[in-house]
């Protein structure tokens, strides 16, 4: 089993996490029940012990969804994220509320639905900018105290907004979003916790599905893609044909192309662990078949270059020129 150290959490995972957000339905659609538990039992099989949820994900399905998975799985041997953010109304709007009582009821609420006594990884979704940054981590150290959470770690923050966080608690893992299409953090986010020895947990490594190898550029979306402008026109055309030219090297190293992409995204140093989303066996079986690749040095750059995004004048991978 491949495991990693989370930073300094003291947790050992999977390089690729089980991504749970494909249970809700406002982003993705109705999804299998029956074949999300399926996929999350097979996780297991298959050497992955890190698995990310949310309460917004479904409005609190996919920690019931999860938490229903759990009750024939090693609890003991798994690790548990799950995240906080949103005041939930009755008529399904929402605002950001992370003040110490709200905070406290969604940490119960979750651990009922999830079923289990312990967060491992409790993460804040986004900042909240209204509750003072003191009450949050005093929050957070209350429920560690009273043994509901574990590690305790912030979502989709700057790096400013990390910094500020981390004067007032022991935030210990990061989950930003992070793919070969999009790797902005690496300018300044990854840097960072790679000098902090911060658990980096990147989300949407497949650009929401694009560099899974299976999209030629002709496909329309009827899930939230349909609005997503990466997902249109001679841009999502562009994009998979960078994604298409990868098959050759694939090939080469006896992947598909969801796996080169995958094995690439892992080999950046600061990034520990891959959240894959996932609503099939199929695909947690593909994602965890790209644990333990690594690329020739070559072979990487070339991959970062077939991905880079048109509108993108340079990265790190050089220009498209
Ligand atoms: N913290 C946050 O704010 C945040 C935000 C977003 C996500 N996340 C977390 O990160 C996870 C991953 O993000 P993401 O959902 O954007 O992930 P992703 O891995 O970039 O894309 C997932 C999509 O790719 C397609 N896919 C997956 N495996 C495949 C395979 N083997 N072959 C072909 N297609 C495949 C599926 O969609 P189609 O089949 O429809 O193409 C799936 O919904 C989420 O589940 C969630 O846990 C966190």
């Amino acid at each position: 089993m491949e495991r990693v150290r989370f930073g300094d959490t003291g947790l050992s995972v999977s390089p690729v996490a089980f991504g749970t957000w494909q249970l809700s339905p406002r982003f993705w659609g109705e999804q299998s029940k029956a074949d999300a538990i399926a996929a999350m039992k097979l996780a297991v099989d298959k050497g992955i012990n890190l698995f990310d949820t949310a309460d917004a994900y479904g409005d609190g399905y996919a920690e019931t969804v999860l938490g229903e998975a759990l009750r024939d799985l090693p609890r003991d041997e798994l690790v548990i994220t799950t995240k906080f953010f949103n005041h939930f109304n009755a008529d399904a709007s929402r605002y950001p509320d992370l003040s110490p009582a709200y905070l406290t009821e969604r940490c119960e609420a979750s651990l009922k639905r999830l079923g289990i006594d312990t967060i491992d990884v409790c993460l804040l979704h986004m900042f909240d900018p209204l509750t003072p940054l003191d009450a949050v981590a005093d929050t957070l150290d209350t429920l560690r105290a009273q043994g509901k959470i574990r590690a305790i770690g912030v979502s989709n923050h700057t790096v400013e907004q990390l910094r500020a966080q981390r004067r007032f608690g022991p935030y210990a893992v990061v989950q930003p979003p992070y793919s070969l299409v999009d790797p902005a953090i690496e300018n300044d986010l990854l840097p960072y916790c790679q000098a902090e020895n911060i658990a980096v947990m990147v989300y949407s490594p497949m650009h929401k599905g694009l560099l899974t190898g299976k999209y030629t550029g002709s496909e329309t979306f009827s899930d939230f893609r349909a609005n997503h402008p990466d997902f249109q026109g001679e841009r999502f055309k562009e994009l998979c044909a960078g994604v298409q030219s990868l098959r050759p090297m694939a090939e080469r190293y006896g992947l598909s192309v969801y796996q080169l992409v995958l094995a690439a995204t892992l080999m950046h140093p600061a990034i520990h662990v891959a959240i894959c989303g996932i609503k099939t066996p199929e695909h947690i079986a593909e994602a965890a078949g790209a644990m333990g690749t690594a690329l020739e040095r070559e072979d990487y750059f070339a991959v970062r270059k077939a991905l880079c995004k048109p509108a993108k004048i340079a990265d790190a991978s050089g220009s498209r020129k």
